[in-house]
């Protein structure tokens, strides 16, 4: 169905089970262990032999010669496979560099062979045989050194690379007061914490694979692309996923040689990436460097805004974008944002968590309060006084579909005790902690997107939904089952949630933060269509039937569900679509961060102490698993600010700190305090459930939050993330 708002009826404004805190229930199956990962599908492919990659040790060049007859005689190997096996192999769209490489190298640990034994050991040892001779050539590895070799990447996902409104440089140029600076962020691994993984089997020319992927549909097409198959040959099942955070968008190496190790060895195959092949042969959020210019009056109001990235890829890749929410996030008449390219050889980057907010508002979110601090104005009372209630580039014409920013800043201050704070750096001691609060904006976009699921009630009353829809983690089966028992009006036990299979319905997938708004849409659209199958079969008009406690009811007349589906059910299938909408309203969330951090005065360490935040994300439809991504997020968010860096070698192009004893994220010790509250907001534009997406939102901006508030803990302004200790003494 198309997508008409607003909807005159909605069985979701009854609220009784959307909207309300649930478990999560695929929790009890996920620990105890009986929710199989991609790697542990015994069940289906007890005869799997593992297969076990050999990533390439030069970062650019080619292969010489690649001699794999002592790896094939050790033993229990059954195949090895490399690019002179292999058959001819293609690329999907959404790949940069080869998944199996060879001759040609494009970056560090790039696949170049995969191992088949019979045990994982086996394989591992064999995979040291591999003998590869390389002709290694110069790469490019540092981005501040291509800096000023970055051009203008071709239009992407977000649309033109630049945008221009007014006369910037002249309304900069004339402006009271002005902030201009340079903010860098560096290169971030996704750390999930299930490897990527698959377990691939053939049947004839049929592939199965089992694995670990957010997006199904996308892996379907991306495996078709790159084994030249049709995709209908092709089934892919992601039931549990362990975190995707975006590395798990499309297919990797893991799937493609999971497959192609399965047809040499005529066996089912498993192929996991150890987790020290993750950060170079898989993903990873790239480096920024970004320059940002604010001109405003003396009240901090905002006349001229500019925001520059630089970011690189290798060639063919895309920008980082980190200068998008500044084209919506605050008014001003002279406006300019750009996305500048750089080529390097490092591995590829791509989408993680909140990409182009989580890094763009490290750096926007501090330069606000620089400029809070240059017009003396309280850094919340400053966004205030810059709020727009629509498109600033667009002008009026384009409102948000809703936007509570305001209430957000108003009521996140209130409950985190903002007022207490002293405004002048390194002021307040505890002991031997110099303690200081800070804010930051949190902002991302709102994506929809068409999404199907299908819904078949059966003569008991029980109901089945299935949707090639994937849960990473986020809490995708309980909020589907809390949508199909809102609109058929069963209780949540009877909802039954299968996903993550190409056989389903083709769902919006895990992505973007447009997962929950756009399946559960989707989901509604399904069961719109059963309630007028099962409305018909019990002779009721479907627009004026109700859906209540196991019945329909109509008229003064009501009969039980089940037996208005009879013994042989009702099956249903459709699917949202939005048409342009996004064209008419701009759409996003928004929310504050707070912080409180200590510094130690002696040796710079920081320690969050507490944080809060308020967020506006239209209806929240879980509230406990949605404050448990924001959580989450915020979590990602402290790791950004105080620890998280891949730290490039320079003369050989590859990541160093690539296991989870050197890549640091926070653990528990790091966190100590959460507070989240969800500020009140139904949003009809955007999908008749009126929500928008929650598991992006936390990150954005948090990590700013903790930035600022070292800063007025100690007074040291660090404009290079990561703020280790080293920075701050
Ligand atoms: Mo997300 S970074 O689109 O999984």
């Amino acid at each position: 169905m198309k997508f008409d708002q607003p909807a005159t009826i909605n069985p979701i404004d009854r609220g009784k089970v959307v909207g309300i805190p649930h478990d999560r229930i695929d929790g009890p199956a996920k620990v105890t262990g009986s929710a199989p990962y991609a790697y542990e599908r015994h069940d289906v492919a007890p005869n799997a032999a593992y297969g076990w990659i050999v990533g390439s040790a030069i970062a650019k060049g080619s292969i010489k010669s690649i001699d794999s007859r002592d790896a094939l005689a050790a033993p229990g190997v059954l195949a090895v496979v490399t690019h002179e096996n292999a058959g001819p192999l293609g690329k999907g769209s959404m790949n940069t560099a080869y998944l199996l490489g060879g001759p040609k190298i494009e970056h560090y640990d790039q696949a170049l062979a995969l191992v088949v034994a019979q045990t994982l050991e086996q394989a591992r040892d064999a995979a040291k045989l591999v003998r590869i001779d390389y002709a290694q050539e110069a790469g490019k590895f540092v981005l501040a050194a291509e800096k000023d070799t970055a051009v203008k990447p071709p239009a992407g996902f977000g649309g033109d690379p630049d945008s221009a409104v007014g006369d910037f440089a002249g309304a900069f140029g004339k402006a009271a007061v002005k902030i201009d600076r340079t903010y860098t962020t560096p290169d971030h691994s996704h750390a999930m914490m299930e490897p990527h993984a698959t377990t691939a089997a053939w049947l004839g020319g049929r592939l199965t694979l089992w694995t670990s992927n957010q997006m199904i549909a996308w892996a379907v097409k991306e495996m078709a692309l790159t084994l030249k198959m049709k995709r209908e040959d092709i089934h892919v099942m992601s039931p549990y996923i362990g975190g995707g955070f975006g590395s798990k968008l499309f297919v990797r190496a893991d799937a493609v040689l999971a497959a192609l190790g399965a047809r040499a060895a005529g066996r089912p195959v498993k192929v996991a990436l150890a987790r020290p092949q993750i950060p170079n042969n898989t993903t990873h959020r790239p480096a920024t460097i970004q320059r940002i210019r604010i001109g405003a009056d003396r009240n901090g109001v905002i006349d001229a805004i500019g925001h520059e990235c630089w970011s690189g890829d290798l060639p063919g890749g895309s920008p980082e974008t980190g200068a998008m929410q500044t084209r919506l996030l605050y008014g001003g008449k002279n406006r300019m944002t750009a996305h500048r390219l750089a080529t390097l050889d490092l591995p590829e980057g791509n989408a993680m968590r909140a990409p182009g907010e989580a890094v763009g508002l490290l750096a926007l979110e501090i330069a606000m309060d620089e400029l809070a601090e240059a017009c003396s104005v309280d850094p919340v009372e400053l966004r205030i006084r810059n709020d727009v209630q629509y498109d600033p580039e667009a002008g009026p014409g384009r409102p948000f579909s809703s936007r509570k920013l305001v209430e957000c800043l108003r009521q996140g201050a209130d409950r985190f005790g903002w007022a207490k704070r002293n405004p002048r750096p390194g002021q307040v001691r505890d002991g031997r902690w110099l303690v200081g609060m800070g804010m930051a904006v949190a902002f991302r976009n709102n994506l929809v997107g068409k999404s199907g699921a299908r819904v078949k009630v059966d003569g008991k009353g029980g109901v089945i939904v299935e949707t090639d829809m994937t849960d990473i983690g986020t809490g995708s089966y309980t909020i589907i089952a809390q949508t199909a028992a809102e609109m058929l009006g069963v209780p949540l036990e009877a909802v039954q949630v299968r996903l993550g299979d190409s056989k389903f319905p083709e769902s919006a997938g895990s992505g973007g933060q447009w997962g929950a708004n756009s399946s559960t849409a989707g989901v509604y659209a399904a069961c719109v269509a059963a309630r007028g199958i099962l409305a018909q079969k019990a002779g009721f008009n479907a627009e004026d039937a109700t859906f209540e406690d196991g019945m329909i009811k109509s008229g003064g007349r009501s009969i039980p569900l089940k037996q208005a589906a009879g013994r042989e059910g009702v099956s249903a299938e459709d699917s949202m679509e939005y048409g342009d909408l996004d064209k008419a309203y701009a759409q996003a969330t928004f929310g504050a961060h707070f912080c409180e951090v200590g510094v130690d005065m002696h040796t710079g360490e920081t320690r969050v102490r507490r944080m809060g935040g308020a967020f506006a994300a239209g209806r929240i439809l879980n509230p406990k698993s949605a404050r448990s991504q924001v959580i989450g997020a915020m979590t990602m968010g402290v790791g950004s600010a105080l620890m998280e860096e891949l730290i490039v070698d320079p003369r050989f192009g590859y990541f160093v700190n690539h296991d989870m004893a050197e890549y640091q994220v926070p653990v528990h010790a790091d966190i100590p305090d959460q507070d989240v509250l969800f500020v009140e907001e139904l949003d009809d534009k955007s999908s008749p459930m009126k929500a928008k997406g929650i598991g992006e939102l936390g990150i954005c901006g948090a990590g700013a939050a903790v930035a600022n508030a070292v800063y007025n803990a100690c007074g040291v302004r660090i404009r290079d993330y990561p703020l280790t200790l080293d920075k701050i003494l």
